[in-house]
Order: C-alpha cells, then structure tokens, then sequence
C-alpha cells in the first residue's frame, strides 16, 4: 500500500481538481480578463495524458474524489470520453466524480454524461433575472435553466454555485436564494475571494457570511446546521430548504485543506493562491519513469505553503480563476 499524500503541516489530500481547458463561452468579471488570451491548443494536456496523470493520482497517490473544472469544462469535445475514461479507475480506489460547470452546454450533454460515469455537478449561477444574467456573463440564461432541468432529469445531483460580489450582483442574491427554494435546489453562496481575473477585488466587495446571513435574515427564518466536511457551512431555510454558505475569506479552511490541483496544461498547484506549480506535462511527454514522478509530486505537495488564512490580501498570480478552475 502506498503512503497517503501529505503536506508538512499534516494535512493530508485526498481530492484532485482538474482542469479541463481554459476556455470558457461566458465572461464573468472576477473569472474572466477583459480580452482572454487562451492556451495553445498543443500546451494542453489531450485524453491519454489526462488518464495516464489521473490514474497515477489515483493508484499511486490515495487520490479519491475527482473534480472536473475550467474554464468551462464542457466544452472540452471529448469531455464524455475523458469522464468514461475516469470511471474505470473506480476499480482503483476513485470513489467519486463531479464537476463545476456553467450548465450551458448540459441540455445535449447531460444523459451521455450520467452514462459515462459523472456523480454529481456544482452550477455556477450569480443571477436569476435574464438581463441581470446578460449583463453579468454575456450569455442567455435560457440554455443554463433548461441545462440544470436536463442534469436532473438524467438523475445527477444538481448544487447551485453563486459568488457573493457588493455592487456586482447583490441585488440578485435574495432571487437567487427564492428562486432555488422553489426549484428545490441547495445553493451556496461564495465569499468573492481576491484571485478575480481583471484586478478588481477589494475588501469592500466581500460580502461575508455575517452579511449574507444578514440578508437572507430579512425575509427567511434561518437555523444553522450541523458542519460536514464539506467547505460550505449550511443553513436551514423557513425549515425546509439549505442554504449554503462558503467564507473562504473570512472563515478559510486552509488548515484542513485537502486537495490538490491540476491545470489543463499539467501544472500541479498546492494552492489555489499558489503562485507556481510544478509541470508534470514535461516528465510526462519525455516519458519520465513513474517513480520520479511520484517523488517530485510528493516533494512539491510536502511543501505546500500554509494557505490564504495565513496571507490573505490581493494575489498576483501569472494565471487567472480560468486557468485553474476554483
Ligand atoms: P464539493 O464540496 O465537493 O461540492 O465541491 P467544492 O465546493 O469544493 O467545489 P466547487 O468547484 O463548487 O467550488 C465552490 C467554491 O469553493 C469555488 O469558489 C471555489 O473556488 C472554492 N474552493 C474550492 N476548493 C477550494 C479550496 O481548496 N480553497 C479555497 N480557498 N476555495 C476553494
Ligand atoms: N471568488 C470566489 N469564487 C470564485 N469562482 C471563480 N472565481 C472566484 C472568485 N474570485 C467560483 C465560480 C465557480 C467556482 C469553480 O469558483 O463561480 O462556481
Ligand atoms: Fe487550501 Fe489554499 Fe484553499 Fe486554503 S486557500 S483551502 S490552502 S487551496
């Protein structure tokens, strides 16, 4: 058996986050630059190096939860296969497969994926009203609500992502909070952390828990629920709905923090405010044996910095949100 992956602080990782591609077809402010310059088709990682990474994240290294993301992951075009591909490594240990989608491109993919293997999705969505939702990601919202009613359909659990941003959609987070209520969906709203992709994060545009709580305060009776492990802490809405809520600004979880990332172009990032990251996509493409590779990931991840509670503030990074996926 092999020893578990851990970091010098004694946390140990047992999920992956890997990011398909940078693209994306929305343009979310605190995701997105201005103008995107996207990755060159041949840095990204194709299919078989997807696996061949995976599987050894996997086999080799205790990985147990695997979380697709972007840019947008579903506009990878061979993103059913890649999920088919991951599925047969539940024989190795993976014990769930999800993603973070933006939900536009569900309506076609949603049952091939369900097929293929995909546990469950987390939807991203910071307004209800169509022109809000317009104005926020330029895109229609019609696809998006037809999307998520598709995933359902195919019998994928649906959760509802929505970051919390003071002068950017706050007017839309009580909507939201009804709107999901009503479709009998969990939502979570997330404190809008300083990795946004145009420089304009402040301190001020965090809409904290306490805030959020606040709010929804006003027009709902709301009880707190028991902590699981998951980062959202959840809510009881007028005694039948659950909200949740993830302050990785103002509460972060760093200090269980238990996973690693992969970019599309096999960077392995510690942390999500990681400035650097190992390259795995060069050892991999040269053929490098297995077991050096194991002991760089090992030595790389052992190294990991304390997190953002230790250092919070703006973070300068060469990549943005897109090209690591949340
Ligand atoms: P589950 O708990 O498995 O449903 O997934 P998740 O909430 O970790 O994944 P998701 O992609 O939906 O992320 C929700 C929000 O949490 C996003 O804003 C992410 O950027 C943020 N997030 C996810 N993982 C981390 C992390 O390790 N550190 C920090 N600071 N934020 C994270
Ligand atoms: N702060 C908080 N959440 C963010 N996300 C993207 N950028 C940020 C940010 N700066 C969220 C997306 C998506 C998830 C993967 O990360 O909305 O739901
Ligand atoms: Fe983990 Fe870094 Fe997120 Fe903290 S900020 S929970 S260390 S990824």
């Amino acid at each position: 058996l092999h020893p578990q992956l851990a970091d010098a602080r004694g946390r140990i990782k047992r999920k992956l986050r890997l990011s398909l591609t940078d693209r994306c077809n929305f343009r979310c402010h605190y995701c997105m630059p201005e103008h995107p310059k996207w990755l060159p088709k041949p840095e990204i990682l194709d299919r078989a190096e997807m696996l061949q990474l995976v599987r050894l994240f996997v086999t080799e290294l205790g990985m147990r939860e695997l979380r697709l993301t972007g840019g947008e992951p579903l506009l990878r075009k061979d993103v059913v296969e890649l999920v088919a591909d991951f599925d047969t490594l539940r024989t190795e240990g993976l014990e769930r497969i999800a993603m973070t989608s933006n939900a536009s491109r569900l309506v076609q993919l949603a049952q091939p994926l369900a097929d293929a293997g995909l546990d469950d999705l987390n939807i991203s969505i910071d307004a209800i009203r169509a022109d809000r939702f317009r104005e926020l990601t330029r895109a229609d919202i019609g696809p998006v609500l037809a999307g998520i009613d598709a995933a359902r359909a195919a019998g994928i659990p649906v959760k509802l992502n929505c970051v919390a941003i003071r002068d950017y959609n706050d007017d839309e987070l009580l909507p939201l909070a009804r709107w999901a209520m009503e479709q009998d969906l969990p939502l979570r709203f997330i404190e809008f952390m300083p990795l946004d992709g145009r420089g304009d994060w402040r301190a001020e545009r965090v809409i904290g828990e306490a805030e959020i709580l606040e709010r929804l305060a006003r027009q709902h009776h709301i009880e707190r629920l028991p902590r699981t492990n998951e980062p959202a802490t959840y809510y009881r809405l007028d005694d039948r709905h659950s909200i949740g809520i993830i302050s990785t600004v103002t509460n972060p979880f760093c200090t269980s923090c238990d996973r690693v990332r992969l970019s599309s172009t096999g960077g392995l990032y510690n942390c999500l405010f990681s400035p650097t990251a190992l390259d795995l996509r060069e050892p991999l493409r040269a053929g490098a044996d297995a077991a050096a590779m194991l002991a760089s990931i090992r030595g790389h991840v052992w190294n990991k910095e304390a997190g953002y509670a230790e250092k919070p503030g703006y973070v300068e990074r060469p990549i943005t949100m897109h090209h690591l996926g949340g």
